[in-house]
């Protein structure tokens, strides 16, 4: 079956991030700023380290998410279902991308059902905040999550993406009542995200005043959708200006001190352009709670579960093994641990 819409708009977005330069320029997420300090005598047993946390009411066994990425295309399916049986088998929590194309598309539809294939994993259903404002309200949110039988469905914050998309949804009027709304109604949590431009401190507690649970940031520093819709586009005005938007964005560093200072509770999601274990550590060490993955994933995630299970066991791998070099036990030692230098700033002085 040859894909149209929605369909074909999802296979594109997966082909670029695949083979293209997607990423910002010069652009980082900050985290190289920071560095643990060595501690040669750790006084732990390397194989008692527990990175075990909770997410969603869930147990997990790792503070790991496989960020929002597809649904709804042939390939999509594909994916979904090794991240999903990779997830299950590692503990991490897992989210589908956007839903949109569930309610939208007969096509693919299974491509979303992946409960199935991850029955006990804390599993996210998404959908772009933005389509609140294009005939979507609480029926349709209910009904993704009945659908998916998802824990929790994250709303997607993309403005820089949509306006850069030819086909894109750019009124972003008065959302937040509306985001308000689908809190109020939904019986499972409702969480943000950015798609890679970021979420600070103001902004997260606009919205934890609406009644989000949870903040997943999705900085800067990592996969562009300026850069992704600038490959897409047929218009020549708009790929031009995506060029000067491709240092756009809050590093993803930036947005986990700034969401923080503002909530010191509430459940961070750090993620955009994170790449490893020893990453995932440095954004917990600075205030959160969990580390989201998108395009480190995808490669893999196309070939099969025997790859994505790989690189998830290297990433906690290295979580495990920076917690040894400080002498952390728990993640719990790692988020209270003074071994730690930010941009040169020792805690330990
Ligand atoms: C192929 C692909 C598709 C994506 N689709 C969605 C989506 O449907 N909804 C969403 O909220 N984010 C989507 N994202 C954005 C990611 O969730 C993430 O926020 C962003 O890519 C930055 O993380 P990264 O640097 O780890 O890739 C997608 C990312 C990729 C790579």
């Amino acid at each position: 079956m040859s894909e149209v819409g929605i369909n074909k708009r999802k296979t594109e977005h997966i082909r670029l991030c695949l083979t293209d330069q997607v990423e910002g320029v010069n652009k980082t997420t900050g985290l190289e700023g920071i560095s643990f300090i060595h501690n040669a005598l750790p006084e732990i047993n390397f194989n008692d380290i527990d990175i075990a946390a909770t997410f969603l009411g869930k147990q997990i066994k790792a503070p790991f998410l496989v960020s929002s990425m597809t649904g709804g295309s042939k390939l999509a399916a594909q994916i979904n279902q090794n991240l999903a049986l990779a997830a299950e088998e590692r503990g991490w929590a897992i989210a589908l991308g956007s839903t949109r194309a569930l309610l939208e598309s007969e096509a693919y539809q299974d491509s979303f059902l992946i409960r199935k294939k991850a029955p006990n994993a804390a599993l996210i259903a998404n959908l772009g905040a933005v389509q609140l404002n294009y005939g979507y309200g609480i029926d349709e949110a209910k009904r993704i999550v009945d659908m998916t039988e998802a824990d929790s469905l994250v709303l997607h914050l993309n403005p820089l993406q949509e306006v850069f998309q030819d086909e894109g949804d750019v009124n972003f009027e008065s959302l937040l009542p509306k985001i308000e709304s689908i809190c109020k109604a939904l019986h499972v949590p409702v969480g943000v995200k950015e798609v890679g431009f970021g979420i600070e401190g103001e902004l997260a507690k606009q919205l934890a005043d609406v009644g989000i649970a949870y903040i997943d940031v999705a900085g800067a520093g990592g996969t562009s959708w300026s850069q992704v819709e600038k490959l897409r586009s047929k218009d020549p005005l708009r790929k031009a200006a995506a060029e000067a938007f491709n240092q756009w964005g809050i590093p993803t560093k930036d947005c986990i001190v700034s969401v923080r200072s503002v909530l010191p509770n509430i459940p961070i999601i750090a993620s955009g352009g994170m790449k490893t274990g020893h990453d995932a550590a440095k954004a917990i060490t600075i205030g959160a709670d969990m580390v989201g993955f998108a395009r480190t994933l995808l490669q893999a995630a196309t070939e099969s579960v025997e790859s994505v299970l790989q690189i998830m066991e290297q990433i906690e791998l290295e979580l495990r093994i920076t917690m040894f070099g400080i002498g952390a036990k728990t993640l719990t030692d790692l988020k209270q641990t003074n071994r730690v230098e930010i941009m040169g700033k020792s805690l330990m002085e």
